[in-house]
């Protein structure tokens, strides 16, 4: 179905002043789905209000919690928890949902979730999470595209990852953690947010040595415990932000409640494309660009390396350079799609499998363009605010799964931007 809703921006105008980063998603998605390890009352600070937290609620409201915002802390209930079953209705809008696969084994020894489906920046299989939670002693069949997952008794075990993937190396803490005797998870993934959730768990009780490092030690306990948390910062929003002073000559805003260490390879890159930064204090950082932009090389990785969910937005940075840059994209096979938007807008940027050519700078003149996913969806906001003219972007509902307030957050940095919505 064609969205209805749309965001309007009038470009072309410097933006200028102070914005504040919010929660990190996909810190909060893994914290929300660990509140059924075990039952009680959690509060978690600092959470975004962004529609895949909403569809996570969601799913734990109907498996038996209770949930409130109450300011800025969410409130969770888990104690009234009686289901098990992950509704398709639900889960289907967001491949996190399979979140629920590790944390139900782990919580409630069973579950049912909704295989995922592709999406638009690829396959994504989840053979790797299957993998992992049998060998830590789980059954786990398909029945009707749900994933059943049995776990009566899960057992530690040494599990080697394929990959270093994040949802994975989630799943396996959270049912690892509960399990009888060590886990050892090698090959794991350091991104900050599985640092976080780890560190989540271990407030709850759990026994986890090697968080950010590729090996991590988990001694399995019988009972966890509930707690209070603060979800860290959104490195993906905070870069977002920090690519928009590049888009305008002399532009300058400053980002506050930055994660810095979580952006060390960006924020370097930033830099050798000729950006200024300055550091305010530890989390606020001042982003000028002052004369031309410089082209560069970009090759997404796993932490510590540049982050894919960051590479449209640099992307659209890009096309303001000085010569030809080349990304690629070792994560996701399909995330290039917004490339053909940008085109429409004037760029000049040419696909070859899993790379891109940006040859810059060009000047991008609004036009109608469509979001394909999060992240270029966000890449389509930024080109429209450096675009002469009126650029209408279409399907901002997936924009809404990941950035909290963005219209009054791009206003107040003087942006011209507004929603449609049509009923
Ligand atoms: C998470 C993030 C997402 C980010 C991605 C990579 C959340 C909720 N989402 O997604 O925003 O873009 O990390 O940083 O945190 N793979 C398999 N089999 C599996 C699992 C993964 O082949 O069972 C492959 C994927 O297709 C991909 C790679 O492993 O090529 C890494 O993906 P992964 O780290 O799992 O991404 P997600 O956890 O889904």
């Amino acid at each position: 179905m064609e969205s209805m809703k749309k965001y309007l921006i009038k470009g072309g105008k410097p933006l200028r002043g102070e914005v504040k980063v919010s929660g990190a998603k996909n810190a909060a998605l893994p914290a929300i789905s660990a509140t059924l390890l075990a039952k009680g009352t959690y509060r978690l600070k600092n959470v975004p209000r962004v529609r895949d937290v909403f569809v996570m609620l969601s799913i734990l409201e109907y498996l038996g919690a209770k949930w409130e915002f109450e300011k800025d802390i969410l409130k969770i209930d888990t104690s009234g928890i009686f289901k098990t079953e992950v509704p398709y209705e639900l889960a289907h809008q967001m491949r996190a949902s399979i979140l629920f696969l590790g944390a139900l084994a782990g919580g409630m020894g069973e579950g049912r979730v909704p295989m995922p489906g592709g999406c638009a920046i690829g396959k994504r299989p989840v053979d790797f999470h299957l993998k992992g939670l049998s060998l830590l002693g789980a059954e786990v069949i398909l029945d009707h595209g749900d994933l059943v997952i049995k776990a009566p008794k899960l057992k530690g075990a040494t599990l080697i990852l394929d990959f270093p993937s994040v949802t994975t190396t989630e799943n396996l803490l959270m049912a690892s953690v509960v399990s009888e005797g060590e886990t050892v998870i090698k090959n794991a993934a350091r991104e900050p947010e599985v640092v976080f959730l780890g560190e989540m768990l271990k407030k709850m009780g759990a026994e986890i040595k090697g968080l950010g490092e590729d090996t991590i030690y988990i001694k399995g306990k019988k009972r966890l415990k509930s707690v209070e948390i603060e979800i860290i910062p959104d490195r993906i929003e905070a870069g977002t932000f920090m690519v928009i002073p590049g888009l305008f000559e002399e532009g300058e805003i400053i980002v506050k409640n930055i994660p810095v260490h979580y952006l060390e390879t960006p924020i370097q890159k930033l830099v050798e494309i000729g950006l200024k930064i300055e550091k305010v204090d530890k989390e606020t950082l001042k982003i000028k660009r002052v004369g031309a932009l410089k082209s560069t090389k970009i090759f997404t990785s796993p932490f510590p390396g540049f982050p894919t969910d960051l590479q449209p937005q640099f992307a659209v940075l890009l096309t303001q350079a000085e010569g030809i840059s080349i990304i690629t994209e070792n994560l996701f096979e399909n995330r290039f799609l917004y490339v053909f938007e940008l085109n429409r807008m004037g760029a000049d940027i040419k696909v070859e499998n899993r790379t891109a050519i940006i040859r810059g700078p060009t000047s991008l003149e609004g036009s109608p363009v469509k979001a394909t996913d999060l992240r270029a969806g966000a890449a389509l906001v930024l080109a429209g605010l450096c675009a002469k003219n009126t650029t209408t972007i279409y399907n901002v509902e997936l924009i809404e799964r990941g950035y909290e307030n963005l219209i009054d957050k791009l206003k107040n940095l003087g942006a011209e931007i507004t929603l449609e919505s049509k009923k």
